[in-house]
């Protein structure tokens, strides 16, 4: 077996900002759209949808390149290891299904899904008022559970770098 690498890749490294940047997005959008009205509201409604397919995209790419590629070991002791790499598996997989959990919502709701107006995704399932609300709940349950892996991961890294003064902030970060 291969000695892991010392450091990612910059493609690693800029995926991940990439992805930190359509989450913000996503999350900025879903926070704010109740304080705007009308054509404002549905346009941003409409942003976070395509937006979210957008993330799918990039999620590929990303998975690819992790099922292709070996990334540094994380810092810490083995069972702190363990626990980065199950936050970042279950993050990889969040990827996909928070989604897809949006994607079944605006189905439920018989909406199309389009993606910048240039396509629309096609209809899977056929609307169905009992699956509404629900799909709702798992929609916001999902985003409750990224909020709480994230602000974890983030504030880990960020205590990475400002205690224990380790390379691991520094070596996601794209701009050093
Ligand atoms: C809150 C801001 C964030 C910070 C400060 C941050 C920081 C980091 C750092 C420093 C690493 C490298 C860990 C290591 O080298 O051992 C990392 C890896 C990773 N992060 Fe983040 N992250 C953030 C947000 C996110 C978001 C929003 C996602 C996805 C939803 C994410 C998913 C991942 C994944 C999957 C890895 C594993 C490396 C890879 O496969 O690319 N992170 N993050
Ligand atoms: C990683 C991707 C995504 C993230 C992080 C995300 C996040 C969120 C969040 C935080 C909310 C607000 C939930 C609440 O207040 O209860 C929301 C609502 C919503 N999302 Fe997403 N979403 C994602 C993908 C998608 C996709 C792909 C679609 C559609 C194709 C979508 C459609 C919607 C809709 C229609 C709502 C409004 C639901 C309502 O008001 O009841 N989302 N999303």
């Amino acid at each position: 077996m291969n000695e892991s690498p010392q450091n990612w890749t910059r493609t690693a490294v800029w995926l991940h900002a990439i992805m930190l940047a359509l989450f913000a997005m996503m999350f900025f959008l879903a926070y704010t759209w109740d304080f705007a009205h009308g054509a404002t509201k549905h346009a941003m409604i409409d942003l976070h949808k395509s937006v979210g397919v957008l993330i799918v995209m990039v999620a590929l790419v990303r998975l690819a390149w992790m099922l292709t590629h070996k990334g540094p070991r994380p810092i810490g002791t083995p069972s702190q290891q363990k626990a980065a790499l199950g936050v970042h598996h279950l993050l990889y997989l969040l990827m996909f299904l928070m989604p897809f959990s949006g994607y079944v919502m605006v189905m439920m709701h018989g909406k199309p899904v389009s993606f910048f107006g240039l396509f629309d995704l096609p209809v899977l399932f056929q609307a169905h008022p009992a699956w509404k609300e629900f799909s709702e709940g798992v929609h916001t349950v999902l985003a409750d559970i990224i909020l709480v892996l994230v602000g974890g991961h983030g504030a880990l890294a960020i205590y990475h770098h400002v205690v224990l003064k380790d390379e691991t902030l520094r070596r996601m970060n794209p701009f050093s």
